[in-house]
């Protein structure tokens, strides 16, 4: 099995009773750890909710001889992500691994977006992930350690069209986890990010809306991918993040078709004006394309301490 291990960890799933979630709780309670498995059992677009999700996973998890509870409180709100956070204090007394897994799903042109659809997709990623972090937080500090990992998705860090309330979610997740790995740094509290791709029942509610167009390139994709948009290709890359054999915080990591990779958000080497006089748009437009040019690499800042250090070190131009 190697080495990674939940022997005597406890781990938070959300959104864990179908898809990728499944995978991941399944798979930390067959290395040893016990499982909160979270799910409202709601809609892929969110309204609606039963216990047979959860329910669900959880026999399946004790019929393999794993220990596992299930909730079925909603992320979206400070109380649902309590008594979650409780759910494991009460059932296995400590809370080690978070998995922010849980989502849903609307996919229409912008102008099509109502407030409440861009606030339900908000509540549900963004507002889900900061609630869920925020109940069990005090209680990893405590004990000096926690993994915490968040969904993101390419929808929101490449960006695609029809995903206006998914992609700003789930770009502010990110935002979400760059601030967090540097609060719990301290406290052993590692954050990451991840970017899976598989094909679930989200997924099939996009699939279902689109064009013969567009239907054909998936349907040629698919000879190409073969089984790895399986949820099970991107399970070993969340579970390890989860674990505590995962050293690394303040990452983005992408599952895709069986690629794993770090996501990176950088800054080219660029054109460095006059720092006594500001740069005109004139000046711009002469030099956008050394502005805009990565051939020459780029950085990477861990912080904005950190691009002021690597912006300060280059030499001044006048302009
Ligand atoms: P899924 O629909 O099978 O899983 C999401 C689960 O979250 C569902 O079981 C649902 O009942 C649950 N859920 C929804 N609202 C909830 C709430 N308020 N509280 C608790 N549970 C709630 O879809 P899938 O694909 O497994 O998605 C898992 C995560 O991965 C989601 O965050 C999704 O946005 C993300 N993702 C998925 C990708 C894919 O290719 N499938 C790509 C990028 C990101």
């Amino acid at each position: 099995m190697g080495n990674v291990s939940f022997k005597d960890r406890v781990a938070i799933v959300t959104g864990a009773g179908g898809g990728l979630g499944r995978t991941y709780a399944l798979d930390i309670a067959r290395r040893g750890g016990a499982v909160v498995v979270n799910d409202l059992g709601g809609s892929v677009e969110g309204p609606g909710g039963s216990a047979n999700m959860a329910d669900n996973v959880v026999a399946e998890i004790r019929a393999a001889g794993g220990r596992a509870v299930a909730s079925y409180d909603s992320v979206a709100t400070r109380a649902g992500a309590q008594c979650i956070a409780q759910t494991a204090m009460d059932a296995f007394g400590r809370i080690d691994a978070l998995i922010n897994n849980a989502g849903n799903m609307r996919y229409k042109p912008f102008e099509q977006w109502s407030e409440e659809d861009f606030a339900a997709l908000l509540a549900v990623h963004l507002n889900g992930t900061f609630n869920v972090c925020q109940a069990v937080w005090g209680h990893m500090k405590a004990q000096g350690y926690g993994r915490i990992v968040s969904t993101s998705s390419s929808a929101g860090m490449y960006g695609d069209e029809l995903y206006t309330g998914y992609g700003a979610a789930k770009a502010g997740i990110t935002g979400l986890m760059n601030v967090l790995s540097h609060e719990g740094k301290a406290h052993g509290i590692l954050c990451n990010v991840l970017m899976p791709n598989a094909i679930t029942r989200m997924t099939d509610n996009v699939s279902a809306q689109m064009d013969q167009d567009e239907v054909a390139q998936s349907a040629a994709m698919m000879a190409v991918i073969k089984n790895s948009f399986d949820p099970g290709f991107t399970t070993g890359l969340a579970v390890y993040l989860a674990s505590e054999a995962c050293t690394s915080s303040h990452g983005i990591y992408s599952s895709c078709a069986g690629r794993m990779a770090k996501v990176f958000i950088g800054a080219g080497e660029g054109w460095q004006g006059s720092r006594e006089i500001p740069s005109t748009a004139d000046d711009i437009a002469d030099h956008f394309d050394e502005i805009t040019d990565l051939s020459r690499g780029a950085h990477i800042p861990a912080s904005p301490r950190d691009e002021f250090r690597i912006v300060l070190t280059k030499p001044e131009r006048a302009v």
